[in-house]
């Protein structure tokens, strides 16, 4: 069975061709991205009426080229999956509206998946993939959450930010340093060459004893610090963005350690835009080697958002029982909607 998987759900239009016949992980035929950072950073963010023309002009491209990447035709392809939350709505609107066409026209069924859940089970992709269960970190730009994942489908938040994500972090106090966006990558790029010891700044919620996260208050701290700095922070630059770095490290390793003690599991997986943070990956290794945890990453490449984690989710889904939409009632095949807000919670296999 070929899967054709869209993401369309930010900044980055995402295509995918996974192959899910048989009972093992879904193959990776082809994929091909376009980011749409450069055209964002004008305005330090992502506007989102940009990003959805953007998705417009992009997408078929990227789809040509995928097949062509697989040597496949769109004749071929069994299944459209596509992300259908969370994310900006008219984003999601280009993706969805795209993939449910491409099906209406082939005759094929159509599949919405969960972003996170794509983000979640990306790590399948890798040359050392996790079994389940395993204790998921999932750290991109709007989430911060540890779940038990007991199975595809199979779902349980354990902690989340009470406030900002980690990526926003990131990206909130990358902005205060006078980097550029996205901020994650340029904050870690500067702090490699800091002193992370030279700034002390918060934990948040480090002790609280739950599983819950909380960022808004470090990017407070790195305000007042860089007000303190005024004419000084130039030179002071790297020396911030080390220490706000291993505030956000600290806090991501502890919790994600305290949710393996309290699950009892002896697994890790790391997924999200954060994910390919170095620094995150070496203190992460380091602290579960310690406690004899094994932990799995997603391809560097497929840390940030992209077509093949939708795919390999929909391939996943599918081959766990998930029923997707089919052509049986071609009104009700293809009418679809976006989940802007979605909690991950929700996602029982639907046979
Ligand atoms: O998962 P993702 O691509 O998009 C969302 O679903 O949000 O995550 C994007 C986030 C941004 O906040 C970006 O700054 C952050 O991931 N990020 C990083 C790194 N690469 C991306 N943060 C820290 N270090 C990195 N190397
Ligand atoms: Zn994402």
């Amino acid at each position: 069975m070929l899967i054709l998987g869209i993401e369309s759900s930010c900044d980055e239009t995402g295509v995918a061709l996974v192959d899910a016949s048989g009972p093992g992980t879904p193959a990776l035929l082809g994929h091909a991205l376009h980011s749409q950072i450069e055209m964002h950073q004008a305005y330090g963010g992502v506007v989102p009426e940009l990003a959805s023309r953007d998705h417009i002009r992009r997408v078929l491209p990227l789809m040509a080229t995928t097949l062509a990447q697989a040597g496949r035709s769109l004749q071929d392809v069994d299944l459209v999956a596509y992300t259908r939350g969370p994310g900006l709505a008219g984003a999601l609107l280009v993706g969805a509206g795209v993939a449910c066409a491409i099906a209406a026209a082939l005759g094929k069924p159509t599949l919405g998946v969960h972003h996170l859940e794509g983000h979640l089970l990306s790590p399948f992709l890798s040359a050392d993939p996790p079994t389940f269960p395993f204790v998921a970190l999932l750290v991109s730009g709007g989430h911060t959450q540890l779940m038990r994942v007991d199975g595809v489908g199979r779902y349980e938040l354990l902690g989340e930010t009470i406030d900002d994500a980690a990526g926003e972090a990131f990206d909130k106090s990358a902005k205060l340093l006078g980097l550029g966006y996205p901020g994650g990558p340029a904050l870690a790029r500067l702090a490699e060459q800091g002193d992370s010891q030279a700034f002390k700044l918060p934990r948040p919620l480090l002790h609280s004893g739950d599983l819950d996260f909380s960022f808004a208050g470090l990017k407070t701290a790195v305000l007042t610090q860089a007000r303190k700095l005024g004419d000084d922070l130039a030179g002071r630059r790297a020396d911030l963005a080390a220490a706000t770095q291993a505030a956000i490290v600290e806090v991501l390793v502890k919790k994600s350690l305290a949710a393996l003690s309290q699950t009892g599991l002896r697994r890790l997986v790391v997924a999200g835009g954060v994910g390919a943070n170095a620094e995150l990956r070496l203190r992460l290794n380091q602290a579960c080697e310690r406690a004899g945890v094994r932990v799995h990453y997603p391809e560097l490449h497929l840390c940030t958002d992209n077509g093949a984690m939708i795919a390999l989710a929909a391939g996943l889904r599918v081959q766990a029982g998930d029923r997707a939409q089919t052509a049986a009632d071609p009104a009700r095949a293809y009418r679809f909607d976006v989940k802007p807000r979605w909690p991950l919670a929700d996602l029982a296999i639907n046979p």
